[in-house]
């Protein structure tokens, strides 16, 4: 085998290359952002990265579906191709080379390969009887089955007899089975690699890698015979050696083989292990350092199919969420390796719970508090640190150390829990040292300083770490925060650190980065269900209505809904903002004495903030103010 030149810094992660016969839905989603994860960090880590993907285009799979559009396989592969690499970009994710194995590059390699192994005597010419699974495009022999279906997905399989050109697996399986042994880190999870080792040791077979073109046009040729092409497998494991510049470009493959992570979803973690493998270790090229087979997605408890019609459509899901949340989500749901479960509910919860509360509030309430009292200046860090400070601190320096074991063993939720512990952290801080209160003493004005000092670089630093899951939502952050390089050319040995926030940059107060779902809107059965909702007496106390009188009222301009009105409670004032305009007057509604509820959540209407909401009842298009029966006092309560 040949020496290791690959230099230390470089790292090289591939997607599987996804076939053409079907759109890109959440499970190549998945897998792609995954690698779009892991390809950021290995960058902001200083590495020179490749991230590839592509199409699986050859094989009886990809020349059937065509048929049945009318169309021929190429035609069909130019359409979905481009389904592929417009959603990409729309997912934030940005690979360095996108594959396709039409492309006269690869063909070239694999007839390369092809050829090496037939004189080399690893490839012979017999007769193949058996088995085939067009779906799977999987070869089975008798033993295997138990009736003519296939094992793995339980279709049809079909009967083939014909000439075939055969790869000697079995001459290297001790060899093979040894090395997996040896090499504890190649195939991941444990688990899994587990599962690969006790299928090896039933024995490896000598494998068909050649169909005849009675049977299969669609495929690349054997290069020196006419009538077979290529296996669609034994052409697409290839992609990743023709990436890297195989024997076209030798200086580049120095550089990025032996490949550092194939990314896979668990249902081809064999063929990325036995067959691939294999074929790499006759043909005398190093092997992948390392194959991580990921979990499976149901959507809603069950397995995604067209015939169900529940697959989920990653574009939907960016148009509805925003990509960044939609990346969030994955990434953050389930532990990497294992199975997961995709609902909507799910989805929302996450929106709502850990990036509009916990993230979002953390970054505004600092932006504010900053731009309140210190004219948008992001303060000096005080001299003086107190023990809530040097707690801060602290778990800022342990979470980025966790963070890199986490990252760097592919513990991508992980990696994301621990972040969101330190952003829950910091927003304790902020009730820890209620920096609200000092604000109203002018002579804590260096105390203040230093603890918003402390919350920008808190955020600072998450945000760094965030980056590789959600860089769109990561620069958000940090332009709020006045910062002006790019992330993508932060490095996290330079800038990871505590203390490299300048102070004197001037905070953005921008627009609202995560808003909440409003999950009531959303789904109108559930707005039904309220209605018959029974509620405890302590519930309906928590809302607290009083006796209002209306003492001025005006139209707010440019809406024909909205009045403005001014609300006297007897000791308080209110402003708010009512949609009755269409059915009082300014004039007929001033002086009545109305009902408010007065702890409503306030909210901001046509740039006035409503303090409160009036209560009226509302027959369809009719609408009728509450107010007071006999003359009570402003201010009483209603109970
Ligand atoms: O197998 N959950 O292509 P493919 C998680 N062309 N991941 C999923 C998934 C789900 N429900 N559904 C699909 C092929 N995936 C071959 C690969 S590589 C040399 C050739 C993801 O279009 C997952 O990564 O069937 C899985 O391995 C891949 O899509 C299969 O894509
Ligand atoms: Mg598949």
């Amino acid at each position: 085998m040949k020496e290791n030149n690959k230099s230390e810094k470089t790292f090289y992660i591939t997607t599987p290359i996804y076939y053409v016969n079907d759109v890109p839905h959440i499970g190549h989603a998945y897998t792609t952002i995954a690698a779009d994860v892991i390809a950021r960090y290995k960058k902001l880590s200083g590495y020179d990265v490749l991230f590839s993907t592509g199409t699986d285009e050859h094989g009886q799979k990809i020349a059937r579906s065509a048929e049945m559009v009318n169309l021929t396989p190429l035609e069909l592969a130019d359409k979905v191709v481009l389904k592929f690499k417009n959603l990409w970009p729309l997912l934030n994710i940005k690979y360095d080379d996108f594959i396709r194995t039409t492309e006269p590059r690869h063909i070239k390699v694999v007839q390369e390969i092809f050829n090496k192994l037939y004189e080399k005597g690893d490839i012979y010419k017999g007769e193949y009887e058996g088995w085939y699974c067009v779906p799977c495009e999987t070869f089975w022999t008798e033993t295997q089955l138990t009736d003519e279906t296939c094992p793995t997905c339980g279709r049809k399989i079909e009967k083939i007899k014909e000439e075939s050109y055969f790869f000697k697996m079995s001459k290297y399986q001790d060899q093979i089975l040894s090395y997996f042994e040896k090499n504890t880190q190649c195939i991941q999870p444990k688990s899994r690699r587990n599962e690969i080792i006790s299928f090896m040791k039933g024995g490896l077979k000598d494998q068909s890698i050649t169909r005849t073109k009675k049977s299969l046009k669609w495929g690349i040729d054997v290069p020196f015979d006419n009538n077979h092409v290529i296996y669609v497998w034994y052409d697409a494991l290839l992609n990743y050696i023709t990436v890297a510049g195989y024997n076209i470009d030798n200086e580049k493959f120095e550089k990025y083989w032996p490949a550092d992570v194939h990314l896979v979803g668990k249902d081809i973690l064999r063929f990325h292990t036995v067959i691939w493998f294999t074929m790499l270790m006759a043909a005398g090229i190093e092997l992948p350092r390392m194959v991580f087979a990921h979990g499976w997605w149901t959507i809603e408890g069950e397995k995604m199919s067209k015939s169900t019609g529940n697959v989920v459509d990653p574009c939907k899901m960016v148009e509805e969420f925003g990509a960044d949340a939609f990346r969030y989500f994955l990434m953050r749901e389930v532990s990497f390796g294992r199975d997961g479960n995709f609902s909507k509910d799910l989805l929302i919860k996450r929106i709502n719970y850990d990036l509009a509360n916990d993230l979002g509030n953390l970054v505004s309430r600092t932006v504010a508090m900053i731009t309140q009292y210190f004219n948008k200046k992001i303060p000096q860090p005080g001299i003086k640190k107190e023990e809530h400070d040097v707690g801060l601190e602290n778990y800022a320096l342990k979470t980025i150390k966790k963070y890199y074991t986490q990252m760097n063993n592919l513990a991508l939720n992980a990696a994301l829990e621990t972040i969101w512990q330190f952003i829950r952290r910091t927003n304790k801080y902020i009730d820890q040292t209620e920096p609200w209160i000092l604000g109203r003493d002018s002579s804590q004005k260096e105390r203040l300083s230093n603890i918003l000092y402390n919350l920008a670089e808190s955020i600072r630093l998450s945000t760094i770490l965030i980056y590789p899951f959600m860089p769109l939502k990561a620069n958000e952050i940090w332009e709020q925060l006045g910062l002006e390089s790019d992330l993508e050319k932060i490095r996290l040995d330079e800038d990871a650190s505590w203390g490299k926030l300048q102070s004197g940059i001037l905070v953005k107060p921008g627009k609202i980065i995560f808003p909440r779902i409003d999950t009531k809107k959303k789904d109108p059965k559930e707005v039904k269900e309220d209605k018959v909702n029974i509620i405890s007496y302590d519930e309906f106390k928590k809302i607290d209505l009083r006796v209002g009188k209306v003492i001025t009222a005006e139209e707010v301009q440019g809406t024909d809904k909205l009045l403005k009105l001014e609300v006297t409670l007897g000791d308080e004032k209110r402003t708010i903002v009512a949609g009755v305009k269409k059915h009082y007057s300014a004039e007929e509604i001033l002086g009545k004495k109305i009902v408010i509820v007065t702890n409503l959540q306030s909210v901001k209407l046509r740039g006035i903030e409503s303090q409160g909401m009036l209560l009226a009842a509302v027959d369809k298009d009719n609408v009728v103010l509450l107010t007071i029966d006999k003359d009570i006092t402003e201010g009483s309560k209603i109970q």
